[in-house]
């Protein structure tokens, strides 16, 4: 059973504020519980840009549509956000304030903690600082690698995050992804038990497979797939949106890193001058003692 058919998906896009109630029951129906494990992913690379204005500015919008339902923004307020994001503030009040708070006002959730908590096997945190202790390379391709597993509660699963409590969120616009490439785990000859038994090459294939079996060799998928016309976005633009997310992000994670780097520039612009009048000033009190 795949999210797109249980008519959720539409249903977490519209979870501004409230409107998680279909998942939530959902959720307590099949009592989601979350055991996050360690995943050895391999993580492509992402360049945040925080001179990329339009990125940041779709990176709220898609926040605040997506994930402000569940995950607060606590230490961020919505006027800081408008005015470095360069958003003006009727257009800001008017597109993506949904909760009702008012502008000088913290970006809060209006999901219930204690109850999230058994709704989704863990609470969904607040992601204010998430992109300094997760980086973004893992938030990207957190993002990236949700994928259709039907012995999950949700029905889906993360290749970074292994047995995630969050739904595939994004599902609408990504389309419906699966896993690919999948085989038998490669096996390391030389290493361990098959070395001392003289490797698998000596071993006839009903052997092999026999011995395969006894081992254990898991089946392994080590790509994912999007079903072509699953999805809102073409590939490339969910890239983009994804990327604009994690953008947003990182920006949030330290507000006054763009405001710094601009003062940093005055400062050495301070320093520089203050060199010359300094060197000056030195020439001056040496000139009569030569
Ligand atoms: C329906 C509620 C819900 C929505 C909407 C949602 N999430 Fe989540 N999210 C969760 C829950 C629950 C967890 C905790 C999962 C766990 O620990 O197993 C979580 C965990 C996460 C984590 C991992 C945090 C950590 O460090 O462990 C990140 C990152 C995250 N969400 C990002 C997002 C982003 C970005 C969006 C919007 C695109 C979003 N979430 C939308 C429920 C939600």
């Amino acid at each position: 059973m795949s999210l797109r058919t249980t008519g959720l998906v539409p249903q977490l896009s519209a979870c501004r504020s409230l409107g998680v109630t279909g998942v939530l029951a959902f959720s307590v129906m099949f009592g989601a519980g979350a055991a996050a494990a360690e995943s050895d992913w391999p993580l492509r690379s992402m360049q945040p840009d925080l001179h990329d204005e339009a990125s940041l500015q779709r990176g709220v919008k898609y926040y605040v549509n997506y994930c402000l339902g569940c995950h607060s923004l606590k230490f961020q307020r919505y006027e800081r956000t408008a005015v470095d994001l360069g958003v003006p503030e009727d257009l800001f009040l008017e597109n993506l304030v949904f909760t009702g708070q008012k502008f000088g006002e913290l970006m809060a959730t209006s999901m219930p903690t204690e109850e999230s908590k058994a709704w989704f096997g863990a609470p969904p945190p607040d992601l204010t600082m998430v992109a300094r202790v997760r980086g973004v390379d893992w938030l990207y391709n957190y993002l990236m690698t949700f994928y259709i597993d039907e012995d999950r509660p949700f029905g889906v699963n993360n290749k970074v995050f292994p047995n995630v409590g969050m739904p595939n969120v994004l599902m609408e616009l990504q389309g419906e992804q699966r896993e690919a490439g999948c085989g038998p785990e490669p096996v390391d000859l030389l290493a361990g038990e098959e070395a001392v038994l003289g490797g698998f090459l000596a071993l006839t294939s009903e052997d092999r497979q026999k011995r395969e079996e006894e081992i254990g060799r898991r089946n392994r998928c080590d790509s994912l797939a999007v079903e072509a016309g699953t999805g809102i976005l073409s590939e490339e633009d969910f890239d983009q949106a994804v990327y604009d997310i994690v953008n947003f992000l990182y920006y949030v994670g330290e507000p006054t890193r763009l405001e710094r780097e601009r003062l940093g520039v005055y400062v050495l612009l301070f320093l520089g001058l203050l060199f010359v009048f300094a060197y000056l000033l030195n020439r001056e009190y040496w000139k009569d003692i030569h």
